[in-house]
């Protein structure tokens, strides 16, 4: 199978790389990303050197440019992580997430069915049901829970699956989503909860808690969902839409807490509340056990140790995110010019 995978030079695309070329012997991935703020080319180092890989720096809204690669790797399915993920950048600037999340969705549905790829599957978020009450540990989203977003970033996802829905029901795309919730481990972009908590611990910095820390995630390792990602591909029913999730929920002030026992160190501390701030996540994954046989297999205790042994063991990774140095790595892979 040739598997294109947009947003591969980011957190789970990156991982999701590496799932298939190690389980996959006999499968290729070509990768595309715009190379933002958070493609980081050093994260697919080991996959540069494969000689199943080939990296593509181009923008999924590049119609022209995604017809040219459409036509020469004619993939067998396409999986579309690529997007603006973060939240607070959400609130701050909205509009590249409505054109990269929405009508780079678009862009790619259009050429799947110019060039009839047998497969495209979107990666979306819980984040697409808004969220659930604290005081109400029964409710959690199912595939039928209505989208009802907070997030300018949550609201563009949505849309993208109603996009995605849209082209399976109107020309019979042959399409999938599933919707995750938040997920941690290698290769995460130090600006989110767990990796930044880490790093900032590591060099001295506060641990910034958004207003009391009493807001819940339903954290996954993300191991854990490039294998529900590559079941989907592979089994998922056509049009469907299927919820990731571990049955793990934490407070953000429980998760970061965690952290500092760990490492043993880090200093806390409260800042003002994300706006529109989402109270709880929580996924019901029983049509992917049931349909599809995934189930979990990374316990938080574990994940969250080896989360943070990556980062003391990969600190050049995260150091040069937050120097800026990353950023050169791809002139010197490729002299500044496009493949
Ligand atoms: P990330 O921000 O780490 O990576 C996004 C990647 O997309 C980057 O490599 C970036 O360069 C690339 N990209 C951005 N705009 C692009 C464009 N116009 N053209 C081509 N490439 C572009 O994100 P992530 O955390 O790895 O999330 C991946 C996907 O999974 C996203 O669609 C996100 O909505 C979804 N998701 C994330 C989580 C989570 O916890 N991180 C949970 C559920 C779903
Ligand atoms: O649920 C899936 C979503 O999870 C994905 O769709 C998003 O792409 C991904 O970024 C993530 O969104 P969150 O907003 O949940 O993740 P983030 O790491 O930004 O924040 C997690 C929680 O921690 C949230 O309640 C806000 C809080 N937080 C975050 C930061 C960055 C803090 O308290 N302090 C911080 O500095």
């Amino acid at each position: 199978m040739k598997i294109l995978v947009t947003g591969g030079a980011g957190f789970i695309g990156g991982n999701f790389v590496y799932y298939i070329l190690n389980k996959y012997p006999h499968d290729r991935v070509v990768c595309v990303d715009k190379l933002t703020y958070a493609g980081n080319l050093e994260t697919l180092e080991g996959a540069l050197a494969d000689p199943r890989f080939v990296f593509y720096k181009a923008d999924i809204t590049n119609r022209r440019a995604m017809d040219g690669i459409f036509a020469k790797e004619k993939p067998d399915a396409v999986v579309n992580f690529a997007a603006e993920s973060h939240v607070d950048r959400s609130i701050s600037n909205p509009s590249v997430f409505l054109k990269t999340n929405i009508l780079g969705t678009q862009v790619l549905l259009e050429a799947c069915r110019k060039y009839g790829t047998p497969r495209y599957h979107q990666v979306s978020t819980d984040e697409v049901y808004g969220d659930l009450p604290l005081d109400r540990p029964d409710l959690f989203f199912t595939e039928t829970t209505p989208l009802h977003t907070s997030s300018p970033y949550s609201a563009s996802k949505a849309s993208a699956d109603l996009l995605v829905l849209a082209y399976y029901r109107t020309y019979g795309a042959p399409v999938t989503i599933s919707r995750c919730s938040n997920n941690y481990g290698p290769y995460h972009f130090p600006e989110k909860l767990i990796p930044l908590m880490i790093t900032s611990a590591l060099e001295g910095r506060p641990l910034p808690v958004y207003g009391t820390g009493a807001n819940v995630r339903d954290w996954l390792y993300v191991e854990d969902h490039c294998a529900a990602i590559d079941l989907i591909v592979r089994g998922g029913r056509l049009g469907e839409v299927y919820n990731v999730g571990g049955h793990n929920e934490k407070t953000n002030l429980e998760v970061v807490q965690t952290i500092v026992k760990i490492l043993g160190k880090g200093e806390i501390v409260y800042v003002k509340d994300r706006a529109g701030h989402d109270l709880r996540y929580a996924i019901d994954p029983t049509k992917i056990r049931n349909e599809l046989g995934w189930e979990p297999t990374v316990k938080f205790d574990d994940g969250i140790r080896r989360t943070v042994d990556w980062y003391l063991t990969h600190r050049a990774w995260w150091e040069h995110i937050l120097s800026g140095s990353y950023k050169r790595y791809y002139k010197k892979m490729y002299g500044g010019a496009s493949k």
